[in-house]
């Protein structure tokens, strides 16, 4: 693997999943893998989960991960060529990337979409332009429209807690939120399971809600919640912002929040969630406190992901 930034660059998803999972069970089987080399985490945007899994799988591998909050700490970026650089950007991403590429053997780089030009997000014009001036393998810890890390999680969550012969159903459902989200979980979550292509796919939302087509392909869609959750083995709950619409909030029906009402119309479904998550507006009090719930396991498994992947690229990066 030459970067990780969606799930094409992976050769294999059930490979990468039993991988992640040797690590968990034995987590320093690899500690001499990463010795003398570094990772540089770039964070534009926030984090919890994704920075510290992120550090703490580098440092099983012997690596040493140095975090930079890029946007609070380093100079104003300038993301476009050829500009004059006159206004509020002090260094373009030519320098600051190329520079950082100097110092690490590892870039991963978080950068939230801005949701109002639906070309500049879909381009992933500010990952594209890490990975152009870098000159080493980028790993993305979100981008724009996607978020691999938490997609190969889901991947072995779901992997682990699942023994029986017939495909598990997944049900991805929208749920609301008081701030208009990025679509880059729901995104990547989809593209995930069709590219795994080993559970039975369906995708619930309201009516302006539409996924692009490129990331939720062939998912069963199905506008009615109650009858999409039926016989469901997981339901993954996450709010997501209009694409068409884009970056608007289309609907804020309460009675979208996952309760345990909602649960009675699954096959005792395990619950998802990437986190964070508004308690009682996206999932209600009792599913997250309730025996369902696996977004805490979910969470930990953060740490096997984002380990696989660094070993691979370790091994093939170059
Ligand atoms: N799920 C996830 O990416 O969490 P953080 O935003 O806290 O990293």
């Amino acid at each position: 693997m030459k970067q990780f930034i969606s799930v094409s660059d992976v050769p294999s998803v059930p490979r990468l999943a039993d991988i992640a999972l040797d690590y968990k069970s034995n987590p320093f089987k690899d500690k001499g893998l990463g010795e003398n080399k570094s990772i540089g985490m770039i964070f534009l945007n926030p984090s919890l989960r994704t920075r510290l899994s992120t550090q703490v799988a580098a440092k099983n591998l012997g690596m040493e991960p140095i975090v930079f909050n890029i946007d609070k700490e380093g100079w104003a970026l300038e993301m476009t060529d050829g500009v004059i650089m006159n206004g509020n950007t002090s260094e373009h991403v030519k320098e600051a990337a190329a520079v950082m590429g100097q110092y690490f053997d590892i870039l991963a780089i978080r950068t939230f979409p801005g949701l109002k030009n639906k070309e500049e997000d879909y381009t992933e014009k500010y990952i594209n332009q890490f990975i152009k001036y870098a000159g080493k393998p980028v790993v993305s810890l979100e981008s724009a429209t996607l978020h691999p890390l938490q997609s190969l999680t889901d991947v072995i969550t779901i992997r682990e807690r699942w023994n029986q012969p017939r495909k598990p159903k997944v049900v991805m459902t929208w749920a609301p939120h008081v701030k208009a989200l990025p679509q880059a979980v729901p995104n990547s979550f989809a593209e995930w399971m069709n590219a795994w292509g080993e559970v039975d796919f369906t995708i619930t939302h309201p009516e302006g809600y539409e996924l692009d087509p490129k990331f939720s392909g062939n998912a069963h869609i199905e506008h009615n919640q109650d009858k999409a959750l039926e016989g469901a083995d997981f339901v993954y709950v996450k709010n997501w912002s209009s694409y068409e619409d884009y970056g608007k909030i289309a609907c804020t029906d309460p009675s979208w929040q996952f309760t345990n009402a909602k649960l009675q119309h699954t096959n005792n479904a395990k619950v998802m969630h990437c986190l964070p998550v508004r308690r009682n507006v996206v999932i209600a009090d009792e599913v997250l406190d309730g025996p369902n719930s696996i977004v805490i396991q979910e969470a930990g498994n953060r740490v096997w992901a984002a380990q696989a992947v660094l070993s691979e690229i370790l091994k093939h990066g170059k």
